[in-house]
């Protein structure tokens, strides 16, 4: 999971600062889609999946939460925290997001339209593949 963090180059002035997310510059696919978790209630986790094909960016632009991420030999969490940065998620990883702060605006870049099919929910079969 090298390279699972990438920080966007943040261009501050006296106004304050702004990123920019582009396609096979700092984001390793094209943007078919782009979702957002919010709202998310006290003591809330989701994800818990793989997907087969998909690629995905999340980025934290408000608040914080921690993501854990798991190829199968081994786990690792990473805090997001700050809107200059994004996990990087590749396909056949298994993903879950805990400790969301009430104020957690958590957007994600998706390498594909929303396809049901491509999720892997169980965790066995995910072991198994
Ligand atoms: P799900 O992927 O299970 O959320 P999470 O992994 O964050 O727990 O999706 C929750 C619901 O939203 C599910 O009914 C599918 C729907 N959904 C879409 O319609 N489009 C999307 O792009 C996503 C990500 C989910």
């Amino acid at each position: 999971m090298k390279n699972s963090l990438l920080n966007f180059k943040e261009i501050n002035d006296d106004r304050g600062s702004l990123a920019s997310l582009e396609a096979f510059k700092n984001i390793p696919f094209e943007i078919k889609r782009v979702y957002y978790i919010y709202n998310t209630k006290a003591n809330t986790s989701r994800g818990f999946h793989a997907h087969k094909d998909l690629k995905q960016v999340l980025i934290c632009l408000n608040g914080s939460c921690d993501v854990v991420l798991d190829n199968r030999r081994r786990q690792i969490t990473f805090h997001l925290n700050r809107p200059s940065q994004g996990l990087y998620v590749d396909k056949m990883i298994w993903h879950e997001m805990h400790n969301f702060t009430n104020d957690c605006i958590l957007m994600v870049l998706a390498s594909e339209h929303y396809d049901e099919q491509d999720y892997i929910r169980d965790y066995e079969e995910f072991l198994e593949r």
